[in-house]
């Protein structure tokens, strides 16, 4: 019989709800992977190769750049993952510096006494002292971009929480000369999508309004069904079918609350055991509970009141709400509604599925506007 620490800690692992961890098991998006990974084949400055990834909170847009890290690596590429901080241009060339060093150990040998680098470094990827003083972050990128091409390599950089800033701007300007420059470079961005469409109106990113822009929805219940089914499986817990697909098509398949439900289901499963309709009651209690917390509130922080008054009437007209039993519910009359209207949909908080309608983008949100009162 296995011993209890070994059944948690490997339980551990499979769920993991916490915001910006590599998931146990990296599920779906295949579409989305793929079509990145192939514009990294595509001639550079081919549009793919510049991408913006905009999803609400949780729905794993740092998990994403994980993955495609991982994935870009194993093509030839030279990865460096930063947030979008002020200091991320420096970030950025320690990251390719330290991710690429492993390709000139050789040199490193070679060099060992005093000889001359290539043009701009001491050795490997060590600039010299006066590239170091004196160039500034394009510059860089290009030298390291050239001798990252001797060995076969590309740059990929990976942006996470893209917002508008001075750094934000500097990096942009560079991609765009680097690629007129013929560097096989290429950036993926990651982003609320609030952030990104202030940074949109900002016209030193003028570029950014060319990157492919994908939007992050919900992953396949049916994939989440098939993980868990192995995950509780592996850790020998009992789940019956019909509580397989109640634990799966209550994720909505947003990647967080996949990551809740599955963690409290074993939380509240003994070693060896059955999970019942209570204890799966329970699970999504409490995972429905940290979402409040960790996805509801931020989200309604950064919202007006009267945004807010929008969506409580919005969750109180039941879903999908049309734009006429939402005038009635608000008792206001026509195009009032309109600035709510786009700036919500541009925050990704609700959406248009048809014309006149409107239902909300993030999955519970209705539920907890409704319970708010
Ligand atoms: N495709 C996926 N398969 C499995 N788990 C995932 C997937 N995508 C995300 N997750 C998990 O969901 C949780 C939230 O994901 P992540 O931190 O990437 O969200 P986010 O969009 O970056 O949120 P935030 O805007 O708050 O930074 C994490 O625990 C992550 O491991
Ligand atoms: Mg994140």
């Amino acid at each position: 019989m296995r011993k209890k620490e070994d059944f948690y800690e490997s339980a551990q692992k499979l769920f993991q709800p916490t915001f910006g961890n590599r998931p146990m098991q990296y599920i779906g998006r295949d579409g989305v992977i793929e079509q990145f990974m192939a514009g990294l084949k595509e001639p550079v400055g081919s549009r793919n190769r510049c991408t913006l990834f905009l999803g609400q909170r949780g729905m794993g847009k740092t998990a994403l750049l994980l993955e495609l890290n991982d994935r870009a690596q194993k093509e030839g590429y030279v990865v460096a993952r930063v947030t979008a901080h002020e200091g991320m241009p420096k970030a950025i060339i320690e990251q390719l510096q330290l991710n690429g060093s492993k390709y000139f150990d050789d040199e490193k040998k070679k060099l060992s006494g005093v000889t001359a680098g290539a043009l701009g470094f001491s050795f490997g990827l060590t600039f010299s002292e006066a590239a170091e003083r004196q160039y500034g972050f394009r510059s860089k990128m290009s030298l390291l971009c050239d001798k990252l091409a001797e060995k076969g390599k590309g740059a990929l950089i990976l942006i996470d929480e893209v917002r508008t800033s001075t750094a934000m701007r500097e990096v942009a300007a560079a991609y765009q000369e680097l690629i007129g420059d013929r560097k096989d470079i290429a950036i993926a961005m990651a982003g609320l999508p609030y952030s990104i469409s202030n940074l949109l109106n900002d016209s030193v990113l003028t570029f950014l309004n060319r990157a492919v822009k994908v939007e992050l929805g919900p992953l396949s219940t049916n994939l989440i069904r098939a993980y868990y089914e192995r995950a509780f499986k592996s850790i020998k817990i009992k789940v019956s079918d019909d509580i397989l697909d109640r634990a799966a098509l209550s994720t909505r398949g947003f990647p967080y609350l996949m990551q809740l439900i599955g963690y409290y289901m074993i939380q509240y499963t003994p070693k060896d055991g059955v999970v019942t309709d209570e204890i799966m009651d329970k699970a999504k209690k409490a995972a429905l509970a940290d979402m409040d917390d960790n996805v509801f509130k931020p989200i309604l922080n950064s919202l007006s009141d009267n945004d807010k008054v929008f969506l409580k009437a919005l969750a109180h007209c039941g879903e999908p709400a049309t734009t006429s039993r939402l005038q009635s519910k608000l008792g206001r009359k026509g195009p009032a509604i309109q600035p709510y209207r786009k700036r919500l949909i541009e925050a990704g908080v609700i959406e248009s599925p048809r014309r006149g309608e409107l239902v909300f983008a993030v999955p519970y949100l209705s539920e907890y506007l409704q319970n708010m009162d």
